[in-house]
């Protein structure tokens, strides 16, 4: 048991790629819960692409992260301390938004609840943080709400072998789709096809994308979940069928540009295929989060949905671990362990 609180503190707003000196550790005093309260001590961090967002001082859907605040992020963590009613020593919560630390505070109220996490026979905690988290959801609501896929239909997903991308194409399969990922090397391809079930994956890195996806959708493309941006879009566009669906989760490719990005250069195929394309923060599907909770549990104790996490040790390597999001290095869900489970 630590006797200090070690942070992650945002020390100026990054230019392009996250540096090492961006971000700061300070050792800080172990937080105290008040009434309604309870200390938390966060077991896993999730790190996220909208890191970088809430990092820069772009528009975006949350206030930045102030200069010298502790890194906004989700954890999730067992509870040292309470002072709140219905928890108790022991619990496994996510508290809110944890941050980049190795103890929070919870509260049973606010914009950010706690919420305790019950115990499902084989299934691990980190699951909490992947397919029955914020990851799952969105792909759960970005799909199913926004994209409404119909089974014959084809559903294309980009960095189909990351944290969403993974449970969108399998959610597309068990909806009767004809899955095609994206994802960045061959091994991630061969992750999303034998072992998922998606229906083919195109290595986007290698030749030309725009042939590629007519090779794999040859009835067109019905529905793109879109995490990518940037080139990926325009060779999407270049392949959409009329009445199209254009889910837009996250533009990845672009969150370290130091300048304006181009728009799609086939934005003219959404007039001429009378395509529709719509963006979602998934905090607006919370009060919505019971109709997913129960329904991923069921898949994923049937095994219909798999998730692979990425764990990697130590809050001290944090910076350098969300790295990966920007790189390729991850394969599934990337998660920090700040602490052991208990
Ligand atoms: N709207 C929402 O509420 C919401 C919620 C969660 C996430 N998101 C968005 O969903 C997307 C995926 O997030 P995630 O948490 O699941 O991350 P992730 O897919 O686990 O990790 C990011 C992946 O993006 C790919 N990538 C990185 N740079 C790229 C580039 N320049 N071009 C194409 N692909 C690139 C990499 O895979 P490859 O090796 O395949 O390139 C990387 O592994 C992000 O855009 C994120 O912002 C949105």
């Amino acid at each position: 048991m630590r006797n200090s609180n070690r942070q992650w503190r945002l020390k100026r707003r990054p230019v392009g790629d996250v540096k090492a000196g961006d971000l700061e550790l300070v050792d800080a005093p172990k937080p105290v819960p008040g009434k309604g309260e309870m200390l938390v001590r966060n077991v896993y961090l999730s790190l996220d692409p909208t890191n970088r967002i809430w990092m820069s001082d772009m528009e975006q859907y949350m206030p930045p992260v102030a200069i010298g605040d502790v890194m906004r992020g989700g954890t999730l963590g067992v509870v040292e301390q309470s002072n709140a009613d219905g928890f108790a020593v022991g619990d496994i919560v996510i508290p809110g938004m944890g941050g980049w630390q190795d103890y929070s505070i919870g509260s049973a109220s606010g914009p950010f609840p706690a919420q305790k996490l019950p115990k499902i026979p084989g299934v691990p905690l980190s699951t909490f943080m992947s397919a029955l988290g914020f990851t799952g959801a969105t792909a759960y609501f970005g799909l199913l709400d926004l994209g409404k896929p119909q089974a014959g239909e084809t559903v294309v997903v980009s960095a189909a072998a990351g944290a969403v991308g993974q449970i969108v194409g399998q959610i597309a399969k068990i909806k009767g789709c004809r899955v095609v990922g994206l994802a960045g090397s061959d091994d991630k391809c061969r992750y999303v096809v034998k072992e998922l079930g998606f229906d083919a994956c195109i290595n986007y890195r290698q030749g030309d994308l725009v042939s590629a996806l007519k090779r794999e959708c040859p009835k067109g493309i019905d529905v793109d979940f879109e995490n990518a941006g940037g080139e990926i879009l325009d060779a999407v566009l270049a392949n959409i069928n009329l009445k199209a669906r254009i889910v837009v989760c996250g533009l990845i490719s672009q969150y370290n540009a130091t300048g304006p990005v181009p728009g799609p250069y086939n934005f003219a195929n959404i007039l001429m295929k009378r395509a529709r394309v719509e963006g979602f923060i998934i905090i607006d599907y919370v009060p919505r989060f019971g109709e997913f909770a129960m329904q991923m549990a069921q898949w994923v104790m049937e095994g219909k949905v798999k998730d692979r996490v990425d764990i990697h040790d130590g809050l001290e390597n944090a910076v350098t671990t969300l790295a990966n999001l920007f790189t390729g290095g991850n394969t599934g869900k990337l998660l920090v362990r700040v602490s052991a489970e208990p």
